[in-house]
């Protein structure tokens, strides 16, 4: 009979079947709940011999790096490097506004950096290691031959194409999740024996490429991204007060490259527009709008207008997918 304990047992065997004694495996954290899950599973197997990865692209939430990493070092006691990225991915990303563009050299840059990470571990080390899967599982996908402990190629989701992966990318590829549903996942993470923090286990999705999909066009323009992680800050907050967190799918604010006149105090301004997106789906291939009560949205916009200084204008929208999809890029 099917237990989440026996679960969590034979994946663990996996990963003692598959990891030599002497092996080491380095992961890529995404501060998602899939590739914290993996991580914290194999470190009960592994220990001192998993080595994490926290990329900072300059493209996270507010705060989201401090608080992710609190969590990976402090709570689940993860060997964590972080590495801030931020200045070489912007650089990179300015000018661009083709959200395609945007996500492939978003996807270029990750590996990049990962693979530094990788030479540089086994100039230090004198092993090559292992890589552990399931880690950005919606940036870089997997497609093992049968068997396990093998060489595998790597492909790209087309639909969130990030861009080819280098051919001498050669990493022995450890899934222990691979075969999961995310509710599986998900209890596995509850586990005693994992103990992922709750509010870690039911937070919403964040796309790969990061806020760099929610600026529409150039996302280096003026203080956009700034802007953006005040705004989504305020509405994720007020979704938390208003105690509806849990009923939404995805929450998030969109940057969007025009400009409003408005007027604040008795100051006519010319400022930002930014909309407001929830929704509630089952696998995020469709999408329902959320109905937000007029109470929320009153709330909701006078806290971001009243909060953030450069933002005169917000709109709710109210699409679903289809048409629409869930991101605007
Ligand atoms: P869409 O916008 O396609 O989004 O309706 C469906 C789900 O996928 C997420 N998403 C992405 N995730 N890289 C990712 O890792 C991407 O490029 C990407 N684009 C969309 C989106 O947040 C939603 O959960």
């Amino acid at each position: 009979d099917w237990k989440i304990e026996n679960v969590l047992e034979e994946e663990m065997a996996k990963i003692r079947a598959t990891v030599g004694p002497t092996d080491h495996v380095i992961c890529a954290l995404s501060g998602g709940v899939d590739s914290t899950v993996a991580a914290t599973l194999v470190h009960q197997v592994l220990g001192d011999r998993l080595h994490c990865v926290f990329v900072d692209n300059g493209l996270l939430r507010y705060k989201e790096a401090e608080r992710v990493m609190d969590t990976f070092k402090n709570h689940l006691h993860l060997p964590v490097t972080m590495i801030d990225h931020t200045e070489v991915m912007l650089a990179r990303l300015k000018g661009l506004k083709d959200p395609e563009e945007k996500r492939k050299a978003i996807g270029a840059e990750f590996i990049n950096v990962f693979q530094t990470f990788a030479d540089n571990f086994e100039k230090d080390h004198g092993i090559c290691p292992k890589y552990l899967g399931t880690l950005y599982p919606d940036v870089i996908e997997s497609c093992p031959p049968p068997g396990t402990g093998q060489k595998h190629s790597h492909m790209i989701k087309s639909h969130h194409n990030v861009g080819g992966l280098p051919k001498d990318l050669k990493f022995t590829l450890i899934e222990p999740l691979r075969e999961l549903f995310k509710d599986e996942v998900r209890a596995l993470g509850r586990l005693p024996a994992l103990n992922v923090p709750e509010a870690f286990i039911t937070r919403h999705p964040f796309p790969g490429p990061g806020l760099a999909v929610r600026v529409l066009g150039d996302v280096t323009e003026g203080d956009a991204l700034d802007v953006l992680r005040q705004v989504d800050e305020i509405y994720i907050n007020t979704i938390r007060d208003f105690g509806l967190y849990d009923n939404i799918w995805q929450a998030f604010a969109v940057f969007l490259p025009v400009r409003s006149v408005g007027v604040q105090g008795d100051q006519r301004t010319h400022s930002s527009v930014v909309a407001l997106r929830a929704v509630t789906s089952g696998d995020g291939m469709t999408a329902d709008w959320y109905p937000f009560e007029p109470k929320f949205l009153q709330t909701v916009s006078s806290r971001i207008c009243n909060g953030v200084r450069s933002v005169n204008r917000v709109v709710y929208d109210i699409t679903s997918k289809p048409p629409g999809t869930i991101e605007w890029e």
